[in-house]
C-alpha cells in the first residue's frame, strides 16, 4: 500500500516508523516532513494546510490511504476532501474535529452530556471577561476559543495576569480571530494524564496513559512549550482511574459526538487532571499528542496500519490492539532560548542517518533539515526527541538520558528532570531525581 502522511514533526516521524513496520506499506510519503522524516520516507514540500495541494499529491502518486495528524488541516477539512477524491484517511472529518478547534463547542458538549471538566463561562467582549475575572479572582485559567499554537491559554495566577491575558486576546487579538472568544476556566489542580484513543464511533481503545511535560525549565519552571518530552505509562492513572475515565469521560464522549451527529473517527486525545473530586477533561485534542505520540506508538505491539485501516472504516472492534509491557521515555532537543528567539542551521553531531548508531533509542526529527551534502542541521524550536525503552520506568529514563548525551549541537537545551515527577508518583519506589 501507498501511504500518505501529513505533517512535518518529531509527532509525524514517530507514526512514519510506526507504519513502517507494516508489512502492508510499501510506499510512505510526508507532506512536508523535515530532514530526518527524509531518511526513512518520500518527503515533498507541499504545505500540512494547502488541502487542495494535498489531495493533488495524493491522486498524482497514487496515495492508498493517508494519516492526518496535525490540527489545522484536520480543522480546515483535510480529510473531507480526501474522502471526496476517493481516498480513505485516518483522522476525523471537519465536524468532529471541532472538539479541538473551538473549545466554546468542547465546553458546551461536556456541559451538555455531563462530562467532568472545570467550571466555566464564554465571554465575546472583553468588557465583561475582565469584570469577571475581576469579580473571580486569581487563580482562574483564560483560553482563547480556536487554535492558537498552544499559546492560547493562560494560567493566570494573579488578577493582573488575567486582564493581561484578556486583552492580549480580545483587544490585541494575538491569536487573530481565534481569541475573538475566550473561555474563563475555574483552575484545577492534580496530576495530568494524557489518554490518546483510537476510535471510530462505535468502539474506543485507549492508548498506554502518558504524561508530558509542557514548560520549558526543570521543576516545570518557565514558559510554555509544544512538549519538551514525555515519559509512558503515567504511574497516576492507575486501574482504578482507567475504569472511572472510561465510564464517565472516554464513552460519554464518543456518545455525545455520535448524538451531535459528528461522529469521531480518528484519534481522540483526552487531557485529564487527576482532581481529589476526580478525573477532570482539561482539553481534548483531535489528534495524535506531540511528544506524547514519541513513548505511545514505540510500546505499540499491533500494525498501526491495520488500526487505522479498521478505524476509518469503522470496524475497530475487530481488531485486539496489544501493547509491550514495558516502559518509555523521551527527551526533547531543543534550540537554545526556545520557545523565544532561536538560532536555526547549526550542525547536528552524534547521528548516522539521523539515528545513533548504535541503535540503543530512536531519534525522533521535529525541526532538522538535510543540507545537499548530507549534513543535517537544526532548522525549529524543537530539533530531536529520544526515545528509549525499558522495563522499568526508572531504566528507559536513565537509558534515553544516556542515549540524549551522545547527541549535540551549538547552544542545545534540554530538560535534566523528563520523567522526575513520574518516578515521585506512589508506587513507583522512588523519590524524583531533582
Ligand atoms: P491546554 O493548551 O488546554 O492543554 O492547556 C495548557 C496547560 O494549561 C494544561 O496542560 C494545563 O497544565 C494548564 N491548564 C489548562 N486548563 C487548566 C485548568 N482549568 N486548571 C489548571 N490548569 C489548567
Ligand atoms: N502534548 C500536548 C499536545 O499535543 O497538545
Amino acid at each position: 500500500m501507498k501511504l500518505l502522511v501529513i505533517g512535518s514533526g518529531g509527532r509525524e516521524h514517530a507514526i512514519v516508523r510506526a507504519l513502517k513496520k507494516s508489512p502492508k506499506a510499501s510506499e510512505i510519503h510526508v507532506l512536508p516532513g523535515n530532514g530526518g522524516i527524509a531518511l526513512d520516507a518520500i518527503c515533498a514540500g507541499v504545505r500540512a494546510t494547502d488541502i487542495g495541494g494535498v489531495v493533488d499529491y495524493a491522486r498524482e502518486h497514487g496515495i492508498d490511504f493517508a494519516v492526518v495528524t496535525p490540527d489545522d488541516p484536520l480543522c480546515l477539512g483535510m480529510v473531507d476532501a480526501l474522502a471526496d477524491a476517493g481516498i480513505p484517511a485516518f483522522g476525523p472529518d471537519r465536524r468532529a474535529a471541532a472538539i479541538e478547534g473551538s473549545k466554546v463547542f468542547a465546553k458546551g458538549l461536556m456541559k451538555k452530556y455531563g462530562i467532568p471538566t472545570a467550571a466555566y463561562e464564554v465571554f465575546d467582549e472583553a468588557g465583561a471577561a475582565l469584570e469577571y475575572v475581576r469579580a473571580k479572582g486569581a487563580p482562574v485559567v483564560v483560553k482563547a476559543d480556536g487554535l492558537a499554537l498552544g499559546k492560547g491559554v493562560v494560567v493566570a495566577r494573579t488578577v493582573a495576569e488575567a486582564e493581561e491575558a484578556i486583552r492580549n486576546a480580545m483587544v490585541n487579538r494575538a491569536f487573530g480571530e481565534s481569541g475573538a472568544r475566550v473561555v474563563i476556566e475555574e483552575y484545577l489542580e492534580g496530576p495530568e494524564v494524557s489518554v490518546l484513543s483510537f476510535t471510530d464511533g462505535s468502539t474506543i481503545v485507549p492508548m498506554v496513559p502518558a504524561m508530558d511535560h509542557k514548560r520549558a525549565l526543570d521543576g516545570d519552571q518557565g514558559p510554555n512549550t509544544g512538549g519538551m518530552g514525555a515519559v509512558a505509562p503515567n504511574p497516576y492513572y492507575t486501574g482504578e482511574v482507567a475504569a472511572e475515565c472510561m465510564e464517565k469521560i472516554f464513552m460519554p464522549t464518543m456518545r455525545a459526538m455520535n448524538a451531535e451527529g459528528r461522529p469521531f473517527r480518528g484519534c481522540l486525545y483526552f487531557g485529564l487532571m487527576l482532581t481529589k473530586d476526580g478525573p477532570k477533561v482539561i482539553e481534548y485534542n483531535c489528534r495524535f499528542g506531540d511528544p506524547e505520540t514519541q513513548v505511545v506508538l514505540p510500546l505499540l505491539r499491533t500494525d498501526l496500519l491495520d488500526i487505522m485501516e479498521a478505524v476509518a472504516a469503522g470496524r475497530l472492534s475487530e481488531v485486539r490492539v496489544e501493547w509491550l509491557d514495558k516502559s518509555a521515555c523521551c527527551v526533547v532537543l531543543a534550540s537554545g532560548d526556545y520557545p523565544g528567539h532561536y538560532e536555526k542551521g547549526l550542525p547536528i553531531s552524534g547521528l548516522v542517518d539521523g539515528q545513533l548508531p548504535g541503535g540503543e533509542a530512536e531519534v525522533f526529527h521535529a525541526g532538522t533539515k538535510l543540507l545537499d551534502d548530507g549534513t543535517l542541521v537544526t532548522d525549529g524550536g524543537r530539533v530531536l526527541g529520544v526515545t528509549a525503552l525499558g522495563n522499568s520506568l526508572h531504566e528507559a529514563v536513565h537509558r534515553a538520558y544516556d542515549a540524549a548525551g551522545r547527541i549535540s549541537f551549538d547552544n542545545m537545551h534540554r530538560r535534566e528532570d523528563i520523567g522526575a515527577r513520574a518516578l515521585a508518583a506512589p508506587g513507583q519506589g522512588r523519590q524524583a531525581c531533582q
